[in-house]
């Protein structure tokens, strides 16, 4: 496995491989890995020839009093899982090499970004859309892997490429789930025990949404009053949104019709937690 710290020497080997033939993978991180990622790092070394993992704590998604700052950096430990899932490459450039004058050029998708956390977080998914634009231009892979846990990114990234034309697949992959059921993310190292324990209360409140759905219930108000009652449980916890949207459109839905993305987001702490389940209506077979 090579790190990269520049873009010429990552352009320079994906290059190499590309020119062999080899499918090339990339898994776009902010490091701070975890089992989530593993299991991107996993289908992609599955799924592709080649595969390269970007490690950039992106300072254009972070907001004002964000945790850009103290967002975990543990390096050499992020290394090592990547050598044990089978990553050829880390590409781990400075704020310096991706962003070397001001930056006057921004991939900006309309829209799917004005609900849910792009209410709260205020030009975020421009940073992630732009930093992806750019790490995809200098990797060109075949295929980008994310995961659904971050659910509106994902759809927002799609979308990016659909529009721009961009010559990749977009990989979403399930939510990895510590054992009470809490999605693992690098934020919940900010969690204490008890916090962990109380945090597995949004899983539970999907599972109320999924399980009222398979009932018949359609009424997302409804729906979302319950799921509220169990949130509102979470000692400390301070609920910033819980919807009901279109799977596609991320639009909120006053019945539940097709697929739909029920989503949560919580500071606990110093934490801000999100989640989401996808319910789908089954349609009772026309007589
Ligand atoms: O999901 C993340 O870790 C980041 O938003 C991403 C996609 C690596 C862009 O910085």
């Amino acid at each position: 496995m090579e790190v990269c710290r520049t873009i010429e020497s990552v352009r320079d080997m994906v290059g190499k491989a590309r020119g062999e033939g080899k499918r090339i993978g990339l898994a776009p991180t902010m490091g701070a890995l975890h089992i989530g990622h593993v299991s991107l790092l996993r289908r992609a070394a599955e799924e592709c020839d080649f595969v390269v993992v970007s490690i950039f704590v992106n300072p254009t998604q972070f907001g004002p009093g964000e945790d850009f700052d103290n967002y975990p950096r543990p390096f050499d430990r992020d290394l090592d899982i990547c050598r044990k899932s089978g990553v050829d490459i880390v590409f781990a450039p400075t704020a310096g090499i991706m962003y070397p004058d001001e930056n006057l050029t921004w991939v900006e998708v309309e829209k799917l970004t004005e609900p849910l956390c792009g209410m709260s977080r205020t030009g975020h998914f421009r940073g992630v859309t732009t930093v992806c634009a750019k790490l995809f231009n200098i990797v060109l892979p075949d295929a980008a892997y994310f995961g659904l846990k971050d659910a509106q990114q994902a759809a927002v990234i799609k979308k990016m490429v659909a529009d721009l034309n961009m010559a990749l697949e977009i990989v979403v992959c399930p939510t990895v789930r510590e054992a009470n059921g809490l999605a693992v993310s690098s934020r919940n190292k900010y969690l204490s025990e008890t916090q962990r324990e109380e945090a597995s209360k949004i899983y539970a409140s999907l599972l109320k949404c999924e399980e009222l759905i398979a009932g018949g219930e359609t009424n997302s108000s409804k729906i979302v009053r319950q799921m509220r009652e169990i949130l509102d449980e979470i000692a400390g916890g301070e609920v910033e949104y819980v919807e009901i949207v279109d799977a596609g459109t991320l639009a909120k839905v006053e019945t539940v019709k097709g697929s739909v993305l029920a989503a949560v987001a919580l500071k606990l702490g110093r934490a801000r937690l999100i989640d989401n389940i996808v319910c789908r209506i089954i349609q009772p077979e026309a007589q």
